[in-house]
This record gives structure tokens, C-alpha cells and sequence, in this order.
């Protein structure tokens, strides 16, 4: 049993346990989501307390995927805040703990959240990704358009550059 949540900042307080083995459950596994190894959940702790704030702020929207009664995944779209982009948002942070992976969540989770951001007036979404991750091919299946690569963008948790790659959806 699957249950996909539009947090309010309290929720997402709430969450923050949850939240940080995810995120540090991803890491380890290798993503390239903002962060280094070693990297620990309690290292997420400020990060997810940041978030909470920008929840509460309005300033970003918050989904989480519940399977059998624990949250196991998440992701986020920031709402830009510049005069000029009041369509806009931002895809960031979808991440499934990898005892969840292949169960549908991230498909759930983002037709959630970008039916939430088209509920409050945004038609466009960007996103950027690790290119050469797993994550870079399902974009696509969702309707994301492939914008191309930057090279050497970021790095890898373990070290070592990685290129980014961008992609944008219409919605609403
Ligand atoms: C990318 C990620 C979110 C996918 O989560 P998931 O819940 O396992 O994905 P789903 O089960 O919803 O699968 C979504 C689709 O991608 C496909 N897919 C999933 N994992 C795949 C893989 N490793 N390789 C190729 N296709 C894959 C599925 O077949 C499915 O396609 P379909 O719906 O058309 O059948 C997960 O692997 C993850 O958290 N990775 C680490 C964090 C990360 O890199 N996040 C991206 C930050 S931008």
C-alpha cells in the first residue's frame, strides 16, 4: 500500500527522521544530490530543517511516497521567486531509499508534485541531473524533454567530476 503526501511544515517536521535516511541512504548509494561522503543521516538533519522552513515560507513543495507504512521516498519543486518567472519551478531532491526502489514511487511522486505546482499556477518545470545516473534515464518516461549536458558540473559523492544534464516539462 502506496500513499503520496503534499507536506505542510509541520508534516514535514515531522518527516525529518525519515527524510534524513533517505537522503543519507542515497548518498551512500552513490547519488550525486548536493552532498560528499561520508555522509551520515544526522549530517541532514540542518538541511531538512532548512526545508521545513522553505515549506512554511511557500516557498517550495514538499511530496513524500508512504509504503507500508513508512516514508520511503520524496521530492521536492522549488517556486522561483524572481518577478519574472511566476510560472516556474524547480524539480529537486526525488529520492526512493533503495529498499524501495522499482515500486512504482518516483513515477507516483512526481505526477504528485506536478499536479500540486500546476494547482498553484506554475506551467513550466526544470530540473538538472547527474548525468550517467539512473536517475537521468527515467526523466523521459515521465514526459521530460532533454535539454543537453554541461560536463564537469559537480561531483561525485565519492569525488570525481559529473556533468549535469537539463530537462523541462510543460505542465497544467
Ligand atoms: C531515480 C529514482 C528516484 C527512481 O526511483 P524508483 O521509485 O525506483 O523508480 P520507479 O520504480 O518509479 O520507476 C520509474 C520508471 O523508471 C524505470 N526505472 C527505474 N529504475 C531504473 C533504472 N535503474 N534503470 C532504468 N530504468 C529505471 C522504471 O522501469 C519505471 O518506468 P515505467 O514507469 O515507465 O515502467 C531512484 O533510483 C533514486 O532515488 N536514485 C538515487 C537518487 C537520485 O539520483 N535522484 C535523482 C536526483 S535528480
Amino acid at each position: 500500500m502506496t500513499d503520496i503526501h503534499i507536506l505542510d511544515a509541520d508534516a514535514a517536521r515531522a518527516a525529518i527522521a525519515d527524510l534524513c535516511e533517505i537522503l543519507s541512504d542515497c548518498i551512500n548509494g552513490g547519488a550525486s544530490v548536493g552532498f560528499m561522503l561520508p555522509f551520515s543521516p544526522n549530517d541532514a538533519v540542518a538541511y531538512w530543517h532548512e526545508i521545513a522552513d522553505a515549506v512554511a515560507a511557500g516557498a517550495i513543495i514538499l511530496a513524500v511516497a508512504e509504503h507500508e507504512g513508512r516514508i520511503v521516498g520524496t521530492v521536492q519543486v522549488g517556486l522561483a521567486s524572481k518577478p519574472n518567472q511566476p510560472h516556474r519551478g524547480d524539480l529537486m531532491k526525488l529520492l526512493v531509499h533503495r529498499s524501495a526502489r522499482g515500486l512504482g514511487l518516483s513515477r507516483k511522486l512526481m505526477a504528485a508534485v506536478e499536479e500540486e505546482a500546476a494547482r498553484r499556477g506554475r506551467t513550466l518545470l526544470v530540473l538538472d541531473t547527474a548525468t550517467g545516473s539512473e536517475a537521468e534515464t527515467i526523466y523521459p518516461r515521465f514526459g521530460w524533454e532533454r535539454v543537453g549536458v554541461i560536463p564537469d558540473y559537480a561531483l561525485w559523492p565519492q569525488g570525481g567530476y559529473c556533468g549535469t544534464t537539463l530537462f523541462y516539462k510543460r505542465i497544467g
